[in-house]
């Protein structure tokens, strides 16, 4: 059977999260570019990086920047100018040399899709495919501020869709499942997201293992200290040299 991620990554998902938009990725990654300048140059991948709205921002500054992703129909939606520079893959088999990168991208929570032996042994190999020095951004949810403020049942209508979503937390994994129903068509279709929950710390010491040595937290796009409700966990990560 197909794993969750493998089929909702798709125009539905696009219209429903089309406020996750490119203001919101300038204002991501000017600021990383501030606290990581590593990714100002050599080659840096935004892993998962969907219709690239990182990376557009990001190859203004670093004509090496590319990225890759999973989903035949968000790189199909990049701008044709990020074409050359898009890969399709899965991010646990990354077709890249080790020590070759100056950087590595994760915006919007592309971790924690998989099993948790499977989400540790990516770490390791982002940290693997790093050279040193290199820099890791790992934009991820705060897990505890979710668990706390845990909506489990919602309807939006957005982009001609109505979802009706319930969420739970299912041992150690948040657990998303919509009913989605088109509007005009009255089209009806189910679809999960089920991410593994990870505290801070745990987080830390998975990168840790993999060599990365954490150089700051920020709780928001903007660039705000992360606290216990901040809506973001953005871990900067560097590889000791
Ligand atoms: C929440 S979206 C974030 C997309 C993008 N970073 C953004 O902020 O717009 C998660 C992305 O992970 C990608 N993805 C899911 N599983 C993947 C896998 N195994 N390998 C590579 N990409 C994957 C999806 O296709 C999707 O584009």
């Amino acid at each position: 059977m197909a794993e969750w991620f493998e089929g909702w990554f798709d125009e539905d998902y696009a219209q429903l999260y089309a406020h996750r938009d490119a203001e919101e990725a300038r204002v991501a990654v000017s600021r990383a570019l501030r606290v990581a300048p590593e990714l100002n140059e050599g080659p840096v991948l935004d892993l998962a990086c969907g219709a690239g709205r990182h990376l557009e921002i990001l190859r203004r500054a670093n004509p090496l920047a590319f990225g890759m992703d999973l989903s035949r129909t968000l790189l199909g939606m990049a701008p044709s100018g990020l074409r050359p520079w898009l890969l399709r893959g899965d991010m646990r088999r990354l077709p890249l040399k080790p020590g070759s990168l100056r950087g590595i991208c994760l915006w919007f929570t592309p971790f924690g899709y998989f099993s948790d032996e499977e989400n540790r042994a990516l770490m390791l190999s982002l940290g693997a495919t790093l050279g040193n020095g290199g820099v890791l951004i790992m934009d991820y949810f705060n897990a505890g501020l979710l668990t706390r403020t845990l909506i489990p049942e919602n309807t939006i209508e957005r982009g001609g869709i109505r979802a009706q979503s319930r969420r739970a937390l299912e041992g150690d994994r948040l657990v998303k499942r919509m009913v989605l129903t088109h509007l005009d068509t009255g089209e009806v279709r189910d679809v999960q997201e089920s991410v593994r929950l990870y505290a801070p710390d745990e987080l830390q010491e998975m990168a840790v293992r993999a060599g990365l040595r954490l150089r700051r937290v920020l709780g928001t796009y903007a660039g705000e200290a992360f606290t216990e409700d901040s809506p973001r966990w953005i871990g900067i990560f560097e590889k000791a040299w």
